[in-house]
C-alpha cells in the first residue's frame, strides 16, 4: 500500500468525481429521509495544497482545482454544489484546501444522516479521522474497504450512496470492482452506486465497461468520462466514473457539468467528454 492520495489530490479525476459526487449528494438531500453515505477508499479527507510537499512535488491540483477555481465565475449551475464546499472550504477566498471525498461529503450531511469512512492506511486513517473532527453523523473506520463493502451493506437507513474509489496500484483492482459491484447490488439494490476508475489503457476500460453494464443488469448505469490529455501523452489520460441508479436529475447535471469541466481542464483543447447510459433506465 504506497498509494497516497496527497499526490494527486485536486487533479482532474478528483474533479470529475468529486464534482458528481457534490451533485448526486445535493439531488439526495432533497428529499426528507435520511441517507448512508459510504466511502470504502476515503484517503485522508481533506489536503492542504499549500503546505503539503507532496502536492506542491507532482502539482497535479495546478491543473485541475486551479484551473477551476480561476473560471468558477462562469461555471454552470450544476456545479454549484462542488463549488460551494470548495468556498467553504476556502473561507477567505485564497484556494489552499482541498475537500477529498469524506470532507465534501460532510458538507451535505443533514442531523441523521450517517457518513461512513474506511481507510485501511494507518497513517492516512489517523488524518482523516482528525480531518473529521468530532461529529457524531461519521465514522471512520480502519480496514479493508472490500470487505466493509460485503460488511455494511445494505446499510440503515436504506438510502444513499457508496463510492468506490481503490488507488488501482494491485493487479486485478478491475475484476475486483465488478465483483464487488455485483455483490453490493446484490445485497442493496437501489442504493446508488459510484465507482471511479482511471484511463490509462482505453482497450481495458473498454472490456471494464462491457463487465460492469452486465453485472448492472437491470440497474440503470451512467458511465461519464473526463479525458484532458491526449492518448499517447503517458500515465493518466482521464478517468470514468460508473453511476448505478442516478438519483432523478443527476445525468442532466453532468451534462451541464461535463463540456464545462472539459473546456476548463484540458491540457491543449484535446478534451474529451462524454455521458453515456451503459444500462439505460426504464
Ligand atoms: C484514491 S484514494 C481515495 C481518495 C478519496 N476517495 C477521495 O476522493 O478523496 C484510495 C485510498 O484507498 C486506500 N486503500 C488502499 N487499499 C485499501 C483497502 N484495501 N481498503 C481500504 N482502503 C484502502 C489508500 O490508502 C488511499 O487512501
Amino acid at each position: 500500500m504506497n498509494y497516497r492520495h496527497a499526490f494527486h489530490a485536486g487533479n482532474h479525476a478528483d474533479i470529475l468525481k468529486h464534482a458528481a459526487l457534490a451533485a448526486a449528494l445535493a439531488i439526495q438531500i432533497k428529499k426528507p429521509k435520511p441517507i448512508v453515505v459510504l466511502d470504502a477508499f476515503a484517503g485522508a479527507g481533506r489536503y492542504d495544497l499549500g503546505l503539503d510537499e507532496r502536492a506542491a512535488r507532482t502539482g497535479e491540483w495546478r491543473g485541475g482545482v486551479e484551473r477551476l477555481w480561476e473560471r468558477r465565475e462562469q461555471a454552470p449551475a450544476a456545479l454549484t454544489p462542488f463549488l460551494d464546499a470548495l468556498d467553504m472550504e476556502n473561507p477567505d477566498g485564497a484556494l489552499r484546501y482541498y475537500p477529498g471525498s469524506p470532507a465534501l461529503a460532510q458538507h451535505f450531511l443533514r442531523v441523521g444522516d450517517h457518513l461512513r469512512l474506511v481507510e485501511k492506511h494507518p497513517e492516512e486513517a489517523a488524518l482523516l479521522a482528525h480531518a473529521m473532527g468530532r461529529d457524531g453523523r461519521v465514522k471512520v473506520f480502519e480496514e479493508d474497504g472490500w470487505t466493509a463493502l460485503r460488511a455494511q451493506l445494505p446499510p440503515t437507513p436504506r438510502r444513499g450512496l457508496v463510492l468506490i474509489d481503490p488507488p488501482f496500484e494491485a493487479q486485478g483492482e478491475f475484476q475486483r470492482m465488478t465483483a464487488s459491484l455485483k455483490e453490493g447490488l446484490k445485497r442493496w439494490a437501489t442504493g446508488v452506486f459510484m465507482l471511479w476508475s482511471p484511463i490509462v489503457d482505453r482497450a481495458l476500460n473498454r472490456a471494464y465497461r462491457e463487465q460492469a453494464a452486465v453485472v448492472a443488469g437491470e440497474t440503470p448505469c451512467l458511465a461519464i468520462e473526463l479525458s484532458p490529455r491526449r492518448e499517447g501523452a503517458g500515465g493518466l489520460i482521464g478517468s470514468t466514473l460508473l453511476c448505478l441508479n442516478p438519483p432523478y436529475g443527476f445525468a442532466e447535471a453532468c451534462e451541464q457539468f461535463g463540456p464545462f469541466l472539459a473546456e476548463t481542464l484540458s491540457d491543449d483543447g484535446a478534451a474529451g467528454w462524454s455521458a453515456m447510459w451503459l444500462v439505460e433506465p426504464k
